[in-house]
């Protein structure tokens, strides 16, 4: 059974997971890149690309999955082609992303709107000789609105041999909200002709510990929230130790400098550091005790990097790790 870093838009880019990697690296096996869009006329965005070049990844010696958003057979076996000639052995297509303008273009989650459709396209997909080279995977939701959709859906998925079928159970309407369903969960770990891996909210070592006591036979494990929000998670569940202020401050420098490279907007580098202190600032605590949300809440509202770097070290200087 594997542990992934789920794919996350906007936080789990290169910069992210290499400075995840060199960091915390105990306990992850592979990271997802976030989605690639593919464009129907077969290419892939320029930032995008960035996402899967040698350098930004297996240079750095990161394990890393690839996952695209198609809904299109010749754009999907386009893509296996074009991943697999850069070096990709596995490739996963996203099944899940419940954003309006995605489902709307029946990709992401939308895609499980029309489970007949979704027959013909893997027909087409798993007819083409490149399925043979490689592992394709799905991450999928239970459906749109009922977690019973997924009763049409997972017949679909049993017809082809994706080398897993990942699955966060919740429907597109639930969002990040509300429980994953574990009672269809548990219905389509036992009816899958293919390997299962479970995604969901697991935020401690015990989640880990529930899922796997009550799914033995899992693939992999997917963590998404719940590591951002602790780095070292995956390393406390494989019996590891619990992160130190020190490795909070190097992981935060570590992004800092590759965002520097990587985006030329100031402003910008600290929009995205604040949404990653958005969710490690829970780490913290002051010394004398008291919530370490004053500082916390001075990054969220640094309206320049001056402040924003002014916020960061008062946080440094004033909190600690939390005991849990
Ligand atoms: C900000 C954000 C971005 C996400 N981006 C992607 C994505 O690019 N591809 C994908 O399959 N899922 C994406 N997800 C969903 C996560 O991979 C994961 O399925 C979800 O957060 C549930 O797992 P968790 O409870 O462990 O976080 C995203 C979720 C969030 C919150």
């Amino acid at each position: 059974m594997r542990t992934s870093f789920a794919p996350m838009e906007g936080i789990t880019l290169y910069c992210y997971r290499n400075a995840h990697h060199r960091i915390f690296e105990e306990g992850i096996d592979v990271y997802y890149t976030p989605f690639l869009s593919i464009y129907k006329h077969h290419s892939i965005k320029k930032r995008d690309i960035r996402e899967i070049l040698p350098e930004n990844n297996s240079e750095q010696g990161i394990r890393i999955i690839p996952q695209i958003m198609a809904n299109d057979a010749d754009e999907i076996i386009w893509a296996l082609g074009e991943l697999h000639s850069r070096g990709y052995d596995e490739i996963n297509l996203n099944m899940g992303c419940p954003v309006g303008t995605v489902v709307s273009k029946h990709k992401g989650s939308g895609m499980l709107e029309d489970p007949e459709r979704l027959d013909v396209l893997f027909a087409e997909v798993f007819d083409d000789k490149i399925t043979r080279d490689i592992k394709f995977s799905v991450k999928t939701r239970l459906g749109l609105v009922n977690p019973h959709e997924f009763e049409d859906i997972l017949p679909v998925l049993n017809k082809y041999p994706f080398s897993s079928v990942i699955i966060h159970p919740r429907v597109r309407t639930q969002m990040y909200k509300g429980l994953p369903d574990i009672g269809v969960f548990s219905w389509a770990y036992e009816n899958s002709k293919n390997p299962v891996g479970y995604n969901g909210n697991i935020f401690h070592v015990e989640d880990y510990q529930r899922i796997i006591g009550q799914f033995p036979d899992l693939c992999e494990v997917m963590l998404g929230r719940g590591l951002v929000a602790n780095p070292a998670l995956a390393r406390q569940i494989s019996g590891g130790s619990g992160i130190t202020l020190l490795e909070l401050k190097d992981f935060i420098r570590e992004l800092e400098n590759c965002y520097k490279v990587e985006i030329p907007a100031e402003e910008s580098i600290m929009h995205k550091m604040k949404e990653i202190w958005f969710y490690v600032g829970n780490l913290l605590i002051q010394e004398n005790g008291q919530a370490a949300e004053p500082y916390i809440h001075k990054i969220r509202t640094a309206k320049n990097i001056a402040e924003y770097r002014n916020a960061e070290r008062a946080v440094f200087k004033n909190c600690i790790i939390k005991e849990t």
